[in-house]
C-alpha cells in the first residue's frame, strides 16, 4: 500500500492524513474483496525496514493500527471476516499484542473473506523464521534433506493458498521484501495510483489485467491449449 505519503503532500497535508485515507481504502478494498468473492486479501501494513521512519510517523502508525484495530474489528466481524496479523510481532507493545490477539480469537471462526495485514513483517524473516521453527520441532532432521513441503506449515500464511495476483501501487515496480516465497508463481501488477486513490474501480483494473495473462507454471502455451 504505497502512496501515502505522497497523496498527503500533494494536498499540503501531513503524512499521517495520507496514512488516515489510506485506511478508508482499506476498508474500501476489503468489501470490494468481500463483494467479489475473493478468498484471501494480504495487506502490506508495516515493513520491518519501515521502523528506519522519523520517531513520529512510526509511532502515529502504532496509533493507527491501534485505533482500527479496536474500533473496526466488529464491523468486519459482521462481514464474516478472519482477520490475522502477519509479521514479528515482539517488538510491539503489550496494547497491541493484546488487541492482535483478541482480534483474531474474535474472528478465528468467520468462513468469509480471509484478511491478512502484514505489520514488522519482512519476505526473509520469514523464510528464516520458518526454518527455525521447523529445526526446532524437528531435532532429527538435517537442514541439507529439508524439502519446500516440510516448510509450508511453518510460513506466516501457511493457512492460506499461494497469491494469483500481487498488487503494488505507487508507481515503484519492486516487491520489497513482500512474500518472497508465496509470489514465486504470483502474477505481478504495478501501477501508478497512490494507496489513497486505489479504490474499487482501480481494483476491478488489476483483476481484468489479472485475467487476460495466461500462466504456464512452466508449460508451454501450446499444451495448455491441449490440457496435458
Ligand atoms: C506506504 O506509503 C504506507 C505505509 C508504510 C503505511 C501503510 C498503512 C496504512 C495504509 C494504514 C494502516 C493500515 C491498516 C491495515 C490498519 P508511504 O508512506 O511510503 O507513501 P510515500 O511513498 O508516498 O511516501
Amino acid at each position: 500500500m504505497d502512496g501515502n505519503g505522497r497523496w498527503a503532500r500533494k494536498r499540503f497535508l501531513p503524512r499521517v492524513a495520507g496514512h488516515k485515507r489510506g485506511v478508508d481504502m482499506v476498508k474500501e478494498i476489503i468489501k470490494a474483496c468481500d463483494e467479489r468473492k475473493i478468498g484471501y486479501l494480504t495487506l502490506f501494513a508495516f515493513s520491518s525496514e519501515n521502523w528506519r521512519r522519523p520517531k513520529d510517523e512510526v509511532s502515529l502508525l502504532m496509533e493507527l493500527f491501534c485505533f482500527v484495530l479496536e474500533h473496526e474489528i466488529h464491523l468486519l466481524h459482521s462481514r464474516n471476516v478472519r482477520l490475522k496479523i502477519i509479521g514479528d510481532l515482539q517488538p510491539f507493545d503489550d496494547k497491541l499484542r493484546h488487541l492482535i490477539r483478541h482480534a483474531e480469537a474474535l474472528t478465528q471462526a468467520n468462513t468469509g473473506l480471509t484478511v491478512s495485514i502484514a505489520v514488522n513483517y519482512g519476505g526473509r524473516w520469514d523464510i528464516l523464521q520458518a526454518i527455525s521453527h521447523f529445526m526446532r520441532a524437528h531435532p532429527e532432521r538435517s537442514v541439507a534433506d529439508l524439502t519446500e513441503q516440510d516448510l509450508a506449515p511453518y510460513l506466516s500464511l501457511h493457512y492460506a493458498p499461494e497469491p494469483d495476483l500481487f498488487i503494488r501501487t505507487g508507481g515503484e515496480q519492486r516487491i520489497s521484501n513482500f512474500l518472497l516465497w508465496q509470489l514465486a508463481y504470483t502474477e505481478l501488477y504495478f501501477t501508478d495510483t497512490l494507496w489513497p486513490e486505489f479504490n474499487a474501480t482501480a481494483l476491478d483494473d488489476a483483476i481484468a489485467s489479472f485475467q487476460k495473462r495466461e500462466r504456464r507454471y512452466g508449460r508451454t502455451s501450446e499444451q495448455l491449449a491441449s490440457g496435458s
